[in-house]
């Protein structure tokens, strides 16, 4: 029981691009994305993420070629379905992609991908990326008609939207985290890959543990903010050992 650990390192580019928004393609600009790859692999971190957004606000193009290159574990590059974008992941080849929504169009109610609506333009991003041998995960709110669009769509690995469960309290709470369980479970009855993340910190994640079939949780801004005061492998141990079940 329990599960992996992925870092999103977004938010260390965020940093650097408070300052270096200019040029954040040259040389000794920090911090250092890949630098905190690879110290969240030390802390335990079995992949690393990084969003390469079509506005470049956080990671940017060299970012994510280096981090394949860096990196020991593997690389998820979370990415919306934009042609410019396909075509990048297409050259990187990354062991996982995960199609997340980018414009408040692709949004579902909660947040995730609407894979019912947009159901016929993720059918040829997500051939070109099974060709390539690239991993997708769909980024979807804990739904039935979504998990089934996504099993339709031939999708190996869902992430459940958890940023709705992250934001209630309660008895709202409860009711969000049975929500996922159930759509956790009705994923892994059809096969696919039950991957979760959003808003999950050191003293919400605990909970999401009880979903079953969970493999892999993703989880970025906690992690980075806990950095500041211990180091980022350190934050990055810290929050294995909560995922430790
Ligand atoms: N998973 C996905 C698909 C995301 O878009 C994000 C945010 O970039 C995360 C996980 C990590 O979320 P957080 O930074 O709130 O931990």
């Amino acid at each position: 029981m329990g599960a992996l650990l992925g870092v999103n390192i977004d938010h260390v580019a965020t940093v650097r691009q408070a300052r270096y928004a200019r040029n954040a393609g040259s040389i000794n600009v920090e911090p250092d994305p890949v630098e905190a790859a690879l110290a969240a692999e030390r802390g335990g971190a079995v992949g690393i993420t990084a969003h390469l957004r079509q506005d470049r606000r956080h990671v940017v193009d060299r970012d994510i070629f280096r981090l394949k290159e860096a990196i020991g574990t593997k690389l998820n590059l979370e990415m919306g379905n934009a042609p410019e974008i396909v075509a990048i992941a297409l050259k990187v080849l990354p062991a996982d992609v995960c199609l997340v929504p980018e414009s408040r169009e692709e949004v579902t109610t909660e947040g995730g991908l609407d894979c019912v609506k947009y159901h016929s333009a993720l059918e040829p991003t997500l051939k070109a990326m099974r060709d390539a041998g690239i991993r997708v995960s769909l980024f979807i709110d804990p739904e039935s008609d979504q998990i089934a669009a996504a099993a339709s769509l031939g999708a190996p690995v869902v992430e459940l939207h958890t940023g709705a469960y992250a934001e209630a309290a309660g008895a709202a709470r409860e009711a969000e985290l049975a929500r996922l369980i159930e759509a956790a479970r009705q994923a892994a009855d059809t096969g696919i890959q039950v991957n979760a993340g959003h808003g999950l910190n050191y003293t919400n994640v605990q909970p999401i543990l009880t979903l079953p079939k969970l493999v892999e949780l993703n989880i970025g801004h906690s992690i980075v903010s806990r950095s500041l005061f211990v180091g980022l492998e350190q934050a990055t141990r810290e929050m294995v050992e909560c995922l430790r079940f």
